[in-house]
């Protein structure tokens, strides 16, 4: 008799609720349904689209290069775009042998883990926080250990708690700001303290920037910037600012004048050399959107803000929900009172199934801290918003008055 192949342990342990909860909205939308999909944060879905030098950029790179490939730390010119982007916009420099350029700030992720992490070792992520960095370090046997995002502070992270779970198996702190799903940006004085806490106890920071350029009041401050003798990993990417998601580029820069993780990054190498290199064509590009004009961004922002006032007002009223402003990045957290549903997921599937919109638990993004949470988008124009948080609204009421 012949048998089932079992896939590992590993693989079938990984759970991204961003893209999992497609399946009951492709169920829902099977039903015909009007869908407002909430669930992924794609410009590219929405009113913004890639430049237009962005695009004839890669035409040109497709058409005047072999089209073989490339560097595996990525091509020289893109990394000596980055080392001046950074100049410009924190004020630091690095060299290009410090810069990893990755098939998105995914992979960096995964190859960053997988040179860090041996069974049994703890990583300190924000809680909630972008699921991938638990997906990874669980893939590689290691513990993902949350420390709590304060809502009640907006969102600013428990520094205490944060050091209150330093073990000796703790092998970085990620830090990511602006924050996604919260919508935070943290203050500087909370990230200086972490990076006194990464200095005292010899731990290196991950600091994941990928929205350092949506910020919606101009305040941010990049790990980069902290004194020299903390080790850091900044990881950065083109899918989010630069319009690009589906191109597939993003970039780790490496801070560390003790060399304190140069077995980390040779670790790493060694992983980028067997998947050989980053797209080489869409590297071209990511090097034009850092040095053609920046003018998309500004009306990027613009755009935002205005979506992300309308979001937090509307879903304020809303009985049952409330939501702190977000600050930056493509997302709000809204708190939802859990009345008739035992948990947040349960939740989002009544709602993606009574009214097609599809939005993601908090508990995907931490199970301890993003409990009764739900994200939503910045992204669709205030007239899809509108529409979507009406029916969200109706169907609010509807229960409301069911439960008294
Ligand atoms: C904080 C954060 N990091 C990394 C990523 C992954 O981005 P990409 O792989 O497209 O560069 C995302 C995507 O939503 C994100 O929100």
């Amino acid at each position: 008799m012949q048998k089932k192949i079992k896939a590992s342990r590993r693989s079938m342990g990984m759970n991204y609720a961003i893209r999992e909860i497609l399946v009951p909205a492709a169920a829902a939308a099977a039903c015909g349904t009007k869908m407002y999909n909430f669930n992924i944060g794609d410009p590219n879905k929405w009113d913004f689209k890639t430049p237009e030098y962005f695009k004839e950029t890669l035409r040109q790179a497709v058409d005047n290069t072999d089209n073989g490939y490339g560097d595996s730390q990525g091509s020289i010119g893109l990394r000596q775009a980055i080392v001046d982007r950074e100049y410009e916009k924190n004020g630091i420099r690095i060299d290009t042998k410090d810069v990893y350029v990755t098939a998105g700030v995914s992979e960096c992720i995964n190859v960053m883990m997988g040179a860090l992490v041996e069974p049994g070792d703890e990583i300190l992520v924000p809680g909630p926080g972008y699921p991938s960095y638990a997906q990874y370090i669980n893939f590689y046997e290691g513990k993902t250990v949350p420390y709590r995002m304060i809502e009640e502070e907006d969102w600013a992270p428990d520094v205490d708690m944060l050091e209150n779970r330093i073990t000796n198996r703790t092998k970085a702190i990620v830090v990511i700001n602006p924050n996604n799903p919260t919508g935070a940006v943290y203050r500087e004085k909370d990230l200086r303290r972490i990076g006194d806490i990464a200095a005292e106890y010899d731990i290196p920071i991950i600091s994941d920037e990928i929205y350092d350029k949506i910020v919606f009041d101009g305040r941010f401050f990049s790990m980069s910037r902290l004194s020299s003798d903390v080790p850091r990993a900044v990881l950065n990417g083109f899918s989010k600012v630069n319009l690009m998601p589906g191109w597939r580029q993003g970039y780790a820069y490496f801070m560390d004048e003790h060399g304190l993780m140069d077995e980390i990054r040779e670790g790493m190498m060694k992983q980028f050399r067997a998947r050989i290199c980053a797209n080489v064509p869409c590297q071209e590009a990511a090097r034009a959107s850092l040095q053609g004009p920046q003018d998309y961004i500004a009306d990027m922002n613009r755009k935002l803000r205005e979506r992300a006032e309308f979001s937090h007002r509307r879903l304020n009223e809303i009985p049952g929900i409330s939501a702190n402003r977000p600050r930056g990045a493509l997302y709000i957290l809204p708190k939802v009172e859990l009345t008739d549903w035992k948990t947040d997921k349960e939740f989002v599937y009544d709602v993606i199934n009574s009214t097609g919109v599809v939005l993601v638990h908090g508990s995907g993004f931490c199970e301890e801290f993003g409990q009764g949470h739900f994200r939503s988008l910045l992204l669709p124009p205030v007239g899809t918003l509108s529409e979507a948080y009406d029916l969200l609204d109706r169907f609010m009421r509807k229960h409301q008055r069911s439960s008294t």
